[in-house]
């Protein structure tokens, strides 16, 4: 029989590449997308979702208690996904308040909505900045499972709390949890203030691409599928109250990854305009994925060349996409389309 997932935060970059990805895997399962829709959250992506029998939206706060212990008795699910998460790492410098808000209490409402009604899984889904960074001169040095949590950002400190959370939960009530650890990824629908959909977008529009500091900090980057797929992986396989890195060895320099994107949209190196760095800015991410390798035989299907240049198609060809997010229409997307269905429910 088929399972029911609620998956929060399914309308941002990663919870969406998801939904997709449940849809046309696991057509017997039904999907329940939880997203509250702050600016990050885009219901328009999930436009052919919403056309699905097996996929319904529901538009609330994973802090809401409320409301998610009614989602959760009236849906019984089998297993939740928690993709929501204030994520961009600027914002939690100019204002953390939110990041605890919904990164560590919003995980504790679900949890316990989990607990309640007795989940045969609740996966986290973090980062690997919760490791910290590495330093530039060690490229021997990876994050593995075992690497003890330390944190630089706001927002890295708050995924890093909730994973404890999360481990408490495991220990203490016996919640059957499991927690994966991903490096950047990229992909479609990135919002378009994360780095490489704001250079794409900004470059289109020739507006200055602005590099933190000298663009030498690493990221190791994955393709969002990628990402997804190891996800999907780990919550039909995986054990129960482990950990798992995932990640692609794919490390490159900020600046290289612009040069990049510049040569490939045939536009000017010019336009790069090294700023201010960022407070507290993390050197470099490495992740060790052989433990996802080893136990679940994950491995990475995109190589970056293959995957920078799909991206890049995709922003191409889906200008209307982030154009309405750079004009704010998008926010207008849920009235619209909800003010319709109730009139016509109403009729
Ligand atoms: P995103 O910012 O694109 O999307 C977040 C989604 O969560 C949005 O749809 C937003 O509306 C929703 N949301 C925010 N607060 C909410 C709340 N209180 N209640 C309900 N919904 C809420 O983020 P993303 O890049 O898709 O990241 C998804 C998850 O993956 C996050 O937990 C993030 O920490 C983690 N992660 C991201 C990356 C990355 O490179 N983007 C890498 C590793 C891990
Ligand atoms: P980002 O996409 O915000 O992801 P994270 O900080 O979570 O890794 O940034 C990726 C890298 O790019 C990071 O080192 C900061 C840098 N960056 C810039 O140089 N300029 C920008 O405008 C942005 C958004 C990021």
């Amino acid at each position: 029989m088929g399972k029911t997932i609620i998956v929060t935060g399914g309308a941002g970059f990663i919870g969406a590449n998801f939904v997709y990805l449940e849809l046309r895997e696991h057509p017997e399962d039904r999907i329940v997308c939880v997203d509250k829709l702050t600016y990050a959250g885009n219901l328009e992506t999930l436009a052919e979702a919403l056309q699905n029998p097996q996929f319904r939206f529901v538009k609330a706060d994973i802090c809401d208690r409320e409301a998610m212990f009614a989602l959760f008795r009236e849906e019984q699910p089998d297993m939740v996904v928690n993709f929501a998460a204030e994520s961009h790492v600027d914002r939690s410098i100019e204002d953390p308040g939110i990041f605890l808000q919904t990164n560590i209490i919003g995980t504790q409402v679900l949890m316990d909505a989990s607990r309640e009604v007795g989940v045969e899984r609740y996966h986290q889904v973090s980062t690997d900045e919760v490791y910290g960074d590495l330093p530039l001169d060690r490229p021997d040095l990876f994050f593995t499972e075992e690497t003890p949590l330390k944190t630089s950002s706001p927002y890295s400190s708050s995924k890093a709390g909730a994973d404890l959370l999360v481990n408490a939960y495991h220990r203490t009530y016996g919640l059957p949890t499991t927690i994966s650890r991903c490096s950047n990824n990229y992909g479609p629908y990135q919002f378009p203030e994360k780095l490489i959909p704001l250079m794409i977008a900004n470059a289109l529009e020739d507006k200055p691409l602005p590099v933190y500091g000298e663009g030498k900090n690493v990221r190791d980057w994955l393709y969002v599928e990628d990402h997804c797929k190891a996800i999907d992986l780990i919550l039909r396989q995986g054990k129960v109250g482990e950990v798992y890195n995932i990640g692609g060895h794919n490390e490159m320099h900020n600046i290289d990854i612009v040069r990049l994107i510049c040569q490939a949209l045939g536009k000017s190196e010019d336009l790069i305009v090294h700023v201010t760095d960022r407070k507290g800015h993390d050197m470099r991410y490495a992740i060790d994925p052989a433990k996802m390798q080893r136990e679940l035989g994950w491995q990475p299907e995109t190589l970056f060349r293959d995957g920078i240049q799909k991206t890049i198609q995709w922003y191409l060809t889906h200008q209307d996409w982030w154009q309405r997010i750079l004009s704010g229409d998008y926010q207008r997307y849920y009235e619209e389309m909800y003010a319709k269905r109730i009139a016509e429910g109403t009729k």
